[in-house]
């Protein structure tokens, strides 16, 4: 019999238009908000239309935008002085996941001591743990593909060594997320390519992680299989609102998934690199997402195959090592078909780079490459970088 723990505590609002209950929420939290949003967002007016409705329910909101992609540890220290001094109670995030992710460490260091980049996980500091202190969260994502909005993960980029971390705690689930689609109908074809094939990624790497479990494949297969549909569309037509809204939808149930059980060599390979070259976060991801399963498949015939399986359902007659194979192929053809075909060169990633990256990826993604399906060696990695900058 097997046995699981399923851990979520958020109130997940999903639907179109639910961004206007905002106010009903934030309420329930105190009376001044800290709002973190996209600088871009705002510049088109969301800004302005979040205050206006938190102002009919008398709260009042202080707005920062000073937010860059790949959030960097230092601004969320600046932030959370601004929220302290203005007696923030309740900390919003309006955007993708850097905006959400950013919105995480301001909740964090606006209440307790010491820096956002000692909160992160890594084997070569002591790491200091947020408390019940940490400000209430209510995320708000304008993309699909981080999962950040329902997650316990937030990473952070640390220019001065050029590497990125990650906090993981339970105290930054959010309380409240809104997954509102019509806020993600903006979004050009490049991001909600990239995006999607990040929610993507979050499906199949917490699906083949070896503590996968029933509840966290059952929310992981479903996402791969209305990604591998709506991705496509969404693409070519922006406007179309069941694309959006299932895209949504999948982002959603692949960051409940990697919330129970995490990501595992994709993300250990990926964000290393968008560390250290400032690549976004999907395009890493979409750099090596193939070549990993390529490279891992053998580990678990039966799990490779479901996945291939869930992607495409022309593929259940194959004999089973067969259909296995085929879920790098079908994940190539994906990238091909919603042109996210990149590599890490792309990104500005050299030969000489590669053990620096390398070594980044073993002190801080170490739990990722832990929880591979297939065993990993430092030469894996390497090998493995040189063959995804091509
Ligand atoms: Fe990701």
């Amino acid at each position: 019999m097997e046995e699981l723990t399923c851990y979520l505590p958020i109130k997940v609002v999903f639907g179109n238009g639910k961004l206007r209950e905002l106010g009903d929420y934030v309420k329930n939290y105190g009376d001044k908000a800290f709002l973190a949003i996209d600088p871009y967002l705002d510049k088109i007016g969301l800004g302005d239309e979040v205050i206006a409705l938190l102002k009919k329910f008398s709260i009042e909101t202080i707005k920062y935008t000073d937010i860059e992609p790949n959030p960097v540890c230092f601004g969320a220290d600046k932030a959370a002085q601004i929220a302290k001094k203005e007696g923030s109670q309740v900390v919003i995030g309006i955007g993708g996941g850097s905006t959400i992710d950013f919105a995480k460490g301001v909740a964090i260091i606006a209440t307790h001591p010491g820096k956002c980049w000692d909160y992160t996980e890594r084997t070569d500091q002591e790491v200091l743990r947020p408390t019940d202190k940490t400000l209430p969260i209510i995320a708000i994502p304008t993309t699909a593909g981080t999962g950040s909005e329902v997650t316990l993960y937030a990473v952070f980029n640390n220019p001065q060594i050029k590497e990125k971390s990650t906090i993981f705690s339970d105290k930054i689930f959010p309380k409240v997320t809104i997954v509102d689609p019509e806020l993600m109908y903006s979004m050009p074809p490049r991001l909600t390519a990239l995006t999607g094939i990040d929610a993507l990624s979050h499906a199949i790497e917490s699906y083949i992680n070896i503590h996968a479990n029933s509840y966290s494949k059952m929310l992981a297969i479903e996402s791969i299989k209305l990604v591998a549909e709506y991705l496509p569309v969404a693409v070519a037509n922006g406007k179309n609102k069941e694309a959006r809204g299932k895209m949504a939808w999948a982002s959603t149930l692949a960051g409940m998934a990697i919330a129970h059980v995490g990501t595992v060599l994709p993300h250990a390979l990926g964000q290393p690199v968008s560390g250290f070259c400032g690549a976004a976060h999907g395009g890493s991801i979409a750099s090596c997402l193939a070549k990993v399963l390529e490279f891992s498949f053998t580990a678990d015939f039966s799990r490779f195959a479901e996945v291939a399986e869930a992607m495409d359902p022309a593929v259940k007659c194959l004999p089973l090592r067969e259909k296995a194979e085929k879920s790098a192929k079908l994940v190539q053809r994906l990238l091909k078909d919603t042109n996210s075909e990149v590599t890490f060169s792309d990104f500005g990633l050299r030969e000489q780079d590669i053990d620096k990256v390398t070594n980044i990826a073993l002190t801080a993604y170490f739990m990722d490459i832990a929880n591979h399906p297939k065993q990993v060696t430092k030469e894996d990695i390497q090998r493995l970088y040189r063959e995804c900058m091509s």
